[in-house]
């Protein structure tokens, strides 16, 4: 019997011995850098000429990988590959396909602090952060692998006298998984395996920015005895590549997570029934947020400063769940803005290499440019009352930046900027609060800090999004206890790493048998 689901615990670096392990696992990193990492087509390993340069985001200068690049040829090798695999894969036991990924979690468990190093040098995560992310690619793997087992014999139904029904699970066919950077290992693991645990064969294409640490991931896979094709590795397709696949009449279902203008192109794209295409596709989509922390008139106002402060700031605010928005009430409104912005000086951004450093750098150049454009914007639309500054001498440096005074409809407040930028509104009292959570285009996050009940209640019905907090911050859905996904255009609510996931991957099969 396979013993119950919890999650992965976070590592104490507070503890010297933890600490030192996590250094040494750095430095073992550091010894691996510049290597060059191949795609994997019907197993094997394909090097092209063309390479995705993949560099330190905190230290450009730091090169972690060379990545090979899929081209339009190699894709649709790609595609024949999981679609000859899918034929075998998909009468595979389904406890066999679930040891793969028990066995895959065991490896990473074993090689954490490894994986969490790559994410610090790929993706500049903070330790803490990086070491959450690996433990969620962990979670995501055991909670998975045990959701199917409850699947493998479909769900019951009813059968009258004379008759045998039965409802059961059987996999859709070969899916595009296409992952973004902010959560290279968990998300990209997350997506890749559900699709592949319920018996479908994939082409995996991973963020440009974090490839390395998806070669990684592949790796494991095989070294976890995933057969040949199942799982077929395609970094760097361009957008074109992305379209040609989406588009391409043998996929069978997509599953996208990344931002709004991305997820809205696959959607449509997808949607097109092309000639030779015998189903309609079907779309997993988890896009942006505008996240909202909401601080009550009778709150604790240093644990509304903090979860607003560790919302905003956590890996320099790239996170979907980010709360890029606090919404205070006007009795409490100068308190807690001056209670955040003490505790933001306090912050320390630098290298995410030292175990001391809270925030890191923005993930590329593109994301550098994009959230000082908004800080100019925040200068018209609020008032600057922290941060602002920024440093690209050496990597992509954004000091944690605080606006108040922003109007609820201003653009600081309705556009996902995706880096460290929090901008104040005051409400007039709790009906104000919830106008302005709920007027966004997005609906994934949100928190309310209050200690009156009444409130938590009605906040529960109106606050409308996929994953509400209550007297805590809105990042850290943790696997299997706060399932996760959006509303609206947060996208399709696919709740990952929740009861309901591992279906949208299957299609149910009806047999009834009179006897
Ligand atoms: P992005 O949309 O730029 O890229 C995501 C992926 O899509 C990448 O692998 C990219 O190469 C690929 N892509 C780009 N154009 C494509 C096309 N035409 N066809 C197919 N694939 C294409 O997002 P990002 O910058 O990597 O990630 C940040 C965004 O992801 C933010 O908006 C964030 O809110 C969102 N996100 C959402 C969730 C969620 O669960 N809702 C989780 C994490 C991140
Ligand atoms: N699962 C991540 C969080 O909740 C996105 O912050």
């Amino acid at each position: 019997m396979v013993v119950s689901y919890s999650h992965e615990p976070f590592t104490n670096f507070k503890e010297e011995n933890n600490k030192k392990a996590f250094q040494e696992a750095l430095t073992y990193v550091n010894t691996q850098l510049g290597k060059t990492y191949p795609l994997v087509i019907d197993g094997e390993k394909v090097e092209t000429e063309e390479k995705i340069t993949s560099v330190n985001p905190a230290n450009i200068k730091e090169v972690i990988g060379y990545v090979s690049t899929v081209n339009k040829d190699l894709a649709e090798q790609a595609m024949q590959s999981a679609l000859k695999a899918f034929e075998t894969w998909k009468k595979w036991k389904v406890e066999h396909r679930a040891d793969i990924l028990f066995r895959a979690a065991a490896i990473i468990r074993r090689r954490k602090h490894e994986f969490s190093s790559y994410l610090v040098k790929e993706a500049g995560k903070p330790w803490n952060e990086a070491d959450a992310d690996t433990a969620e690619a962990i979670d995501f793997l055991e909670y998975y692998a045990r959701q199917v087992l409850t699947l493998k014999d479909g769900s019951p139904v009813q059968s009258r006298d004379g008759e045998y029904n039965q409802y059961n699970y059987i996999p859709l066919g070969v899916g595009i998984i296409i992952s973004p950077f902010n959560f290279p290992l968990a998300i990209m693991a997350g997506t890749a395996v559900a699709a592949i645990v319920t018996g479908n064969t994939i082409l995996l294409k991973p963020a440009d920015a974090t490839p390395v640490v998806a070669a990684k991931f592949v790796e494991v896979m095989e070294e976890a005895g995933l057969p040949k094709g199942v799982l077929n590795f395609i970094p760097g397709a361009t957008p074109e590549i992305g379209d040609y696949l989406v588009e391409h009449p043998k996929t069978r279902f997509v599953s996208f997570t990344g931002s709004r203008a991305v997820g809205c192109r696959i959607y449509e794209r997808a949607a097109k029934v092309q000639p030779g295409q015998k189903w309609l596709k079907r779309v997993i989509a988890e896009m942006g947020g505008k996240d909202t922390v909401v601080v009550d008139k009778d709150a604790d106002l240093d644990l509304a400063a903090s979860s607003i402060v560790y919302s905003a700031f956590g890996f320099a605010g790239q996170k979907c769940s980010a709360g890029s928005r606090a919404v205070v009430h006007q009795d409490v409104y100068d308190e807690v803005l001056e209670k955040a912005v003490a505790l933001t000086k306090t912050l320390t951004v630098g290298t995410p290499e030292e175990v001391s450093t809270y925030m890191g750098p923005v993930i590329h150049e593109a994301s550098y440019n994009k959230v000082l454009s908004y800080i100019e914007i925040g200068k018209e639309e609020g008032r600057l009352v922290a941060g602002g500054e920024a440093d690209n001498s050496t990597g992509y440096f954004i000091q944690p930046t605080i606006f108040a005074d922003v109007d609820e409809k201003a653009r600081l407040m309705q556009e996902e900027i995706f880096g460290p930028v929090v901008a104040f509104s005051k409400a007039r009292d709790f009906d104000h609060m919830m106008e302005i959570a709920n007027n966004t285009e997005y609906a994934l996050t949100g928190a309310l800090l209050s200690n009156n009940r009444e409130h938590i209640e009605r906040a529960r019905e109106e606050f409308h999004v996929g994953n509400l907090y209550f007297n805590r911050g809105c990042t850290g859905a943790i696997v299997g206890y706060q399932p996760f996904g959006g509303f609206n255009m947060s996208g399709t609510d696919s709740k990952a790493g929740g009861p309901d996931y591992l279906v949208l991957h299957m299609q149910a099969k009806t047999t009834s048998e009179t006897f």
